[in-house]
């Protein structure tokens, strides 16, 4: 029986870096931070319920969030990782008003900058559906030997040197890029390493699922009521009406319509004029990778990518997916009104 090479991410990161005559192993490094932490939320995230770690922390966060006692977690278990593997000078967290710079992080390799959603989903957590985290990572702009600035860390998407997720689903995933494509990764227990499983992963370029949150549609534009009646229209030739899929986890609406091909719009409405999901953890990271997969993502108008930001937690409208499912939405929704 032919038995399969295993190629762990470990492996397959150090195998592109030796493709990469620029890279200079940090970042190796600073995924292996990554995978570590992974690794300790996902062994909690498999016993919620029997350990303490369900319901509220009772505390809410600087979105106003009521905080689950896994995001504290898993907020925790990230910056213990990225602080202590020496690679990170600074981190920006949901979970956290300020940026977290990492003391004497004044070392030649302590270059980059995390920003992360440690964990995206909570609403879920307590109901055993589909949650994640997501982390973007940035060089600072600044010398090594002075402090972190703002400016640091306000950089925009197109600036990004590295962006992934873990899902924590039916397995537990790793999506990663590099800006060299979108390589998967699922975590075999019984050997602690996260194996290649979903190599170059690209998406549809067109999808019959879309995912909006359609009890805000009271609130939503005449525009994007004018999208959503469209996606429900029968019409065979293009796969119409399609499926609506909504988790409530974006991590799990994005993987799935990744995979699959498809939609999901987080649009602005009248009480969140900038919609909910913010820039710099949410919508950049996944902007970087379904364009490396093949796909698009804007806030209706503007490549996600190019928006300079302006806060740490900034919120953006998102229109995210299949490269014509989202140019479709764009027509629609700006189309000038009759
Ligand atoms: P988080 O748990 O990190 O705050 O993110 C929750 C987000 C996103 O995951 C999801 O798509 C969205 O909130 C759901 O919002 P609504 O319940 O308003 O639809
Ligand atoms: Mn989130
Ligand atoms: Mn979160």
């Amino acid at each position: 029986m032919k038995t399969q090479k295993v190629v762990t991410l470990t492996q397959f990161i150090s195998e592109q870096q030796e493709l990469n005559p620029a890279a200079t192993g940090n970042l190796t490094r600073i995924f292996q931070d990554i995978i570590l932490a992974a690794k300790i939320v996902n062994r909690d995230v498999r016993k919620a319920g029997l350990v303490d770690i369900l319901g509220t922390h009772g505390t809410t966060n600087i979105q106003g969030e009521e905080v689950k006692k896994l995001d504290v977690m898993a907020n925790e278990e990230f910056i213990a990782a990225l602080s202590l593997g020496g690679d990170c000078c600074a981190i920006i967290s949901e979970e956290n008003e300020e940026i977290i710079r990492v003391p004497n992080s004044n070392r030649a390799s302590s270059k980059y900058i995390v920003a992360m959603d440690p964990l995206d989903g909570s609403s879920n957590i307590d109901v055993n559906a589909s949650i994640g985290t997501i982390f973007s990572i940035f060089s600072r702009i600044s010398p090594v030997s002075t402090d972190v600035t703002l400016e640091d860390c306000l950089q925009k998407g197109r600036n990004q040197i590295a962006a992934g997720y873990i899902i924590y689903g039916s397995s537990t995933m790793l999506v990663y890029t590099t800006g060299q494509g979108v390589n998967g990764f699922t975590l075999d227990s019984s050997i602690g390493e996260f194996c290649l499983s979903h190599p170059n992963i690209t998406i549809p370029k067109n999808g019959s699922i879309y995912s909006i949150n359609e009890g805000n549609s009271i609130e939503f534009s005449d525009a994007l009521n004018t999208y959503i009646s469209y996606c429900k229209e029968s019409d065979k030739a293009s796969n119409r009406p399609y499926s609506a899929r909504y988790i409530g986890s974006f991590i799990a609406d994005f993987h799935r319509n990744l995979l699959k091909g498809g939609i999901f719009i987080y649009p602005a409405t009248l009480s969140s004029p900038n919609g909910k999901l913010r820039l710099m953890y949410e919508c950049n990271p996944l902007a970087f990778i379904v364009e490396q997969a093949g796909g698009k993502a804007n806030n209706g108008t503007t490549n996600i990518m190019d928006i300079i930001p302006k806060q740490l937690h900034q919120r953006v409208p998102l229109f995210i997916g299949s490269e014509n499912m989202v140019n479709k939405a764009e027509e629609i929704c700006s189309a000038k009104p009759l």
